[in-house]
C-alpha cells in the first residue's frame, strides 16, 4: 500500500492551455490508488472537454454551483469537506487573483474558500502575465495563506513566447502530493545519502564500476526530503534527475565519494550509505589510452577507503553522533554478512538485499530487505517498490531516533 492508495484528490481546471497536460495526471493518480473528482470552470470546459475528464476520473465532473440535478445538495460545502487534497492545476492567472482576494465567484474558487485541508496550486500560463507584479503579489499572498505553490517552468509557451509560465512536470506534482501525505517523522533532520556506484578510471576512457543505478538511495533522499528533511545526496554517476528540493553533489571515484562525505558529515544528524563504492581501484592511472597489441594485460589494484566503516570509528566518540545506516549487498549468507557488517562497521541500522534476481538489487524498480539493528531488531520487509522499502526503512529509522535520543 502506497502512500496515495484510497487518497481523495480534488483537480481544479482553469482556462489555460495547459489543462490538456492535467488529462494524464489524472491517470497517474488512478494508477497510484488515489480517487481523483474533477471540477472545472468554465474556461477550463473551452480547452478540455469535462467528458474527457469525466472518463479518465470514473468520476462526474463538477462544473457549476447549482446542480440542477440534485438542487437539495451544495456541491461546493460537500466537495469542500470530502478530499484529502485540493490540486488547482493548470491554475491562470485569474484564478490566482481569486484565491488571494477570496472572491468566490465559481465553483472552483467556492471550494477553495470553504476547504480547510491542503491545497497545492501549479501556475501555467503566458510569462509576461506570471512575471506581472500583480501575479507575484497573490502568488505571494496565496503562499502567506499557506498554499503550496509549484513554480512553472521556464521554456517554450503555446503563445510563442520564452519565459517562465510552463506547468511544472508531473514528477514535481507527484513530490508534492506524497510530501502532503507523508509522515513528517524527519523534520528539523539533516539527512546525507550517498548513492550509486563509483567509478574508478585506469585510463582515460575505461574505469573499473559495477551495475548499481542509484534508484534505493534516490528513493531514500526523496522520500526523506517527503518526510521534511534537509537532504544531501552524494551521488556516483546515474541516468536520474535530482529528486526536488534534494541538494545534489555528483562524484565519480571512491576518494571524491569519502571527500564529499566528510566535508558533510559536520552537519548531518542521520548518514546512509546505500552507494554501492567499488572495494578497490587501478594502482595507477595511465594518462593515456592504453593501446591494443599486447597478448594480455594485468592490472594491479590497491584497496579504497571504505567510508562507512571509516565513519563507524569516527561518529561513535562524539556524543552528538549521527545516526549510521548502512545497506550489505549479499549474494549468499545474507543475513549473516549483514550481521557482521552492521557489528563491524558500528552501524545503528543495516539494510540487507539480495543482489541476484530480477525482482531485487541493481537496477529493479523493487526490492526486498532485511533490516538489522543494533538492539537486535529483526524486520523482514516483502517485496515492495523501492520507493516504498525506503519509506519502510524510515519507519525504522524514526523508532530508533525515539529509543536512542
Ligand atoms: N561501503 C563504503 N565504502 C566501501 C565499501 C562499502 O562505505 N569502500 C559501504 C556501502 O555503501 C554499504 C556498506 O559499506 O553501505 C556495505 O557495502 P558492501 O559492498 O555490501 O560490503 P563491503 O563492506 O564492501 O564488504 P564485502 O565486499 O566483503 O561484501
Amino acid at each position: 500500500m502506497s502512500l496515495l492508495t484510497d487518497k481523495k484528490i480534488l483537480l481544479g481546471i482553469t482556462g489555460s492551455i495547459a489543462a490538456y497536460k492535467v488529462a494524464d495526471w489524472v491517470r497517474a493518480l488512478r494508477r497510484e490508488g488515489c480517487q481523483v473528482t474533477v471540477v472545472m470552470t468554465e474556461a477550463a470546459c473551452r480547452f478540455i472537454s469535462p467528458l474527457t475528464m469525466a472518463a479518465l476520473s470514473g468520476n462526474p465532473v463538477h462544473t457549476t454551483m447549482f446542480a440542477a440535478e440534485a438542487p437539495e445538495t451544495i456541491p461546493h460545502i460537500s466537495l469542500a469537506r470530502e478530499h484529502d487534497l485540493l490540486v488547482v492545476a493548470p491554475a491562470s492567472a485569474q484564478t490566482i487573483a481569486c484565491l488571494a482576494h477570496g472572491l468566490a465567484d465559481n465553483l472552483l474558487t467556492t471550494i477553495a474558500l470553504a476547504s480547510s485541508g491542503p491545497i497545492l496550486v501549479c501556475p501555467a500560463m503566458n510569462s509576461v502575465m506570471f512575471q506581472h507584479p500583480a501575479t507575484q503579489a497573490n502568488l505571494a499572498t496565496i503562499k502567506s495563506y499557506g498554499y503550496q505553490v509549484l513554480e512553472p517552468d521556464c521554456g517554450t509557451l503555446a503563445c510563442g513566447e520564452e519565459g517562465p509560465g510552463r506547468l511544472t512536470d508531473w514528477e514535481n506534482v507527484r513530490q508534492a502530493i506524497l510530501t502532503a501525505f507523508a509522515p513528517k517523522n524527519l523534520a528539523n533532520e539533516n539527512v546525507l545519502i550517498t548513492a550509486g556506484p563509483t567509478r574508478e578510471a585506469f585510463d582515460p576512457v575505461r574505469f573499473l564500476s559495477n551495475p548499481s543505478t542509484g534508484k534505493m538511495g534516490y528513493a531514500l533522499a526523496a522520500t526523506a526530503r517527503q518526510r521534511g528533511a534537509t537532504v544531501t545526496l552524494i551521488s556516483g554517476p546515474t541516468a536520474l534527475a535530482a529528486p526536488p528540493g534534494v541538494r545534489r553533489i555528483q562524484v565519480t571515484s571512491a576518494v571524491e565519494m569519502q571527500a564529499e562525505v566528510m566535508n558533510c558529515l559536520d552537519t548531518a544528524t542521520i548518514v546512509v550509505k546505500a552507494a554501492a563504492v567499488s572495494d578497490y581501484r587501478p594502482a595507477k592511472k595511465e594518462p593515456h589510452k592504453v593501446k591494443k597489441g599486447q597478448a594480455s594485460l594485468s592490472l594491479t589494484l590497491v584497496a579504497n577507503p571504505d567510508i562507512l566503516k571509516e565513519l563507524g570509528k569516527r561518529t561513535k566518540k562524539s556524543p552528538k553522533s549521527p545516526l549510521l545506516i548502512g545497506f550489505a549487498a549479499e549474494s549468499r549468507d545474507h543475513l549473516k554478512e549483514g550481521a557482521r557488517k552492521l557489528k563491524e562497521k558500528n552501524l545503528d541500522l543495516i539494510v540487507v538485499n539480495d543482489i541476484g534476481g530480477t525482482e531485487t538489487g541493481f537496477g529493479a524498480d523493487t526490492n526486498r530487505v532485511t533490516l538489522l539493528d543494533r538492539n537486535g531488531a529483526q524486520e523482514e520487509v516483502p517485496l515492495l517498490s523501492k520507493e516504498e522499502t525506503a519509506h519502510r526503512i524510515w519507519d525504522a529509522v524514526g523508532r530508533l531516533m525515539t529509543d536512542n535520543r
